[in-house]
């Protein structure tokens, strides 16, 4: 995780919005939604911590007539526990407000996704049909009581053809995450389609559709090297991207050519400031001179001046 901090500004571009969703798992995200797409896959789409919207601006972008998009976070609203209080005070209690997130939401939409403003436990509560989503995003808590109830909500609300996706199942900071991913795998019928180096993509249907399609595209990828293992019997694509590679294109927000203008306008500003104080230079330092020299070494240089000419 690095990128978290203060955003004073209305974003012009995905990346201008904090958070932690990375190059290749901006693409993974593409290429899953774009395979349902493709596909026709139903379902609505849900992300349990949303942070100031990094993710869930680009999965606003697929959801489809009569679907719907439900995001749950706590954003300025107490934790439902100590542990859970200390990890939103360490890592996003100085720059999280649900206003933010909105703002920035609505700067690539016209329309606010469903929100749920509490902590993702209250999903389990029956307002989400059963087997209704084909897409669920778990990044909220990574305290292991918690993601271990997020992946049980999953399992109840995806359809088979469905994608769940962890973050950080791997980090040092996160073994709460690692271990209720790996129960879920060897207990809860989890099935892995392909890990990044930040997120565990996985499926309680058939993943072998999609991992030899991924398999088949990522031949035409150089910079994303997949390699293939086995875990209990079961195939899981782990992804190495090389260092330095691009995420996908974004659409920009509807202030960028706003934001765009007034930023070249202030750096032609500063140019223009700084051609001005080189230009006065000169004269600045000869009146410098001027006031600061004894009069008699004055009238020295100007003799001198004189009778050098
Ligand atoms: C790592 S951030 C999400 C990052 C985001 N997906 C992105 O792309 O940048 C985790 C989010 O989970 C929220 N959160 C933490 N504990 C939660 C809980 N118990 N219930 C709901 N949201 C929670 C935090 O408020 C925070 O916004």
């Amino acid at each position: 995780m690095s990128t978290a901090g203060p955003q004073s500004a209305p974003p012009a571009t995905l990346d201008d919005v904090r958070g932690w969703f990375f190059a290749v798992d901006r693409h993974l995200f593409v290429w899953f939604l774009e395979q349902q797409k493709k596909a026709e896959t139903p379902g609505n789409l849900i992300e349990m911590g949303a942070y100031l919207g990094r993710s869930a601006i680009m999965l606003g972008d697929y959801v489809r007539e009569g679907e719907t998009f439900t995001v749950c976070d706590l954003f300025d609203s107490e934790a439902p526990d100590e542990a859970n209080s200390g990890e939103m005070a360490a890592s996003y209690r100085d720059t999280l407000t649900r206003k933010a997130f909105e703002s920035n939401y609505l700067a690539f939409h016209d329309a606010l996704p469903d929100l749920v403003q509490a902590p993702t436990s209250v999903m389990s509560d029956g307002r989400v049909e059963p087997k209704s989503a084909r897409f669920v995003h778990i990044d909220a808590s990574h305290l292991y009581e918690h993601v271990i109830g997020d992946i049980a909500f999953a399992k109840e609300t995806l359809s088979p053809e469905g994608v769940v996706v962890l973050d950080d199942y791997r980090s040092e900071h996160t073994p709460g995450v690692s271990a209720a991913v790996w129960e879920a795998v060897a207990t809860m019928d989890l099935l892995p389609i392909v890990v990044s180096a930040n997120k565990f993509y996985g499926t309680w249907g058939d993943p072998t559709p999609l991992q030899d399609l991924l398999l088949e595209e990522l031949a035409e990828h150089p910079e994303l090297t997949a390699y293939e293992e086995r875990i209990r019997g079961n195939r899981i694509i782990r992804l190495r991207n090389k260092a330095g590679l691009k995420a996908p294109s974004f659409r920009t927000s509807r202030f960028h050519d706003h934001i765009v203008a007034e930023r070249t306008a202030k750096a032609e500003r500063e140019r223009r400031l700084k051609e001005a104080e080189a230009a006065a230079l000169p004269a600045r330092a000869k009146r410098l001179a001027k006031d600061l020299l004894p009069p008699v070494a004055t009238r020295a240089i100007r003799n001198a001046r004189r009778g050098g000419r």
